[in-house]
């Protein structure tokens, strides 16, 4: 089994190569705190809030994963050059249907050199 890689605070980190590192690994959720059961609700995995990852051949982000507590919700694959070959952040759009009173939101992504790396957990309330 991989080693998953977790998301920690950047800004309590020194070392300005680390805070890179880490942030253009780790995916973000971004949505909405409430959603409506039964209805359409979109949810963007973004990787990286400051810095980009890499989209070179030999390393890149080949998929992004969203997660409801331990349950797969849906993948993205990408391929290498989709983000132009340059430094971009790899986004996608998850658009999911609600059936349950609460999601536990979270994403998991992976770099052909570095890994699994995993976002915090974002609540949704569902009504
Ligand atoms: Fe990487």
């Amino acid at each position: 089994m991989p080693k998953i890689n977790k998301y920690v605070d950047i800004s309590e980190i020194d070392r300005e190569s680390k805070k890179d590192y880490i942030d253009r690994h780790s995916p973000f959720v971004h949505c909405e705190d409430n959603a409506s059961k039964g209805e359409k609700f979109a949810v963007t995995v973004k990787m990286g809030n400051e810095y980009s990852h890499p989209d070179d051949f030999d390393h890149y982000i080949s998929n992004v994963a969203l997660y409801n507590g331990e349950t797969l919700l849906a993948r993205a694959d990408f391929v290498p050059g989709t983000l132009g070959n340059e430094k971009n952040h790899a986004e996608v759009t998850f658009n999911i249907v609600p059936t349950s009173s609460k999601l536990k939101l979270s994403a998991q992504a992976y770099c052909t050199k570095h890994g699994v790396w995993e976002s915090t957990m974002k609540t949704v309330a569902v009504s």
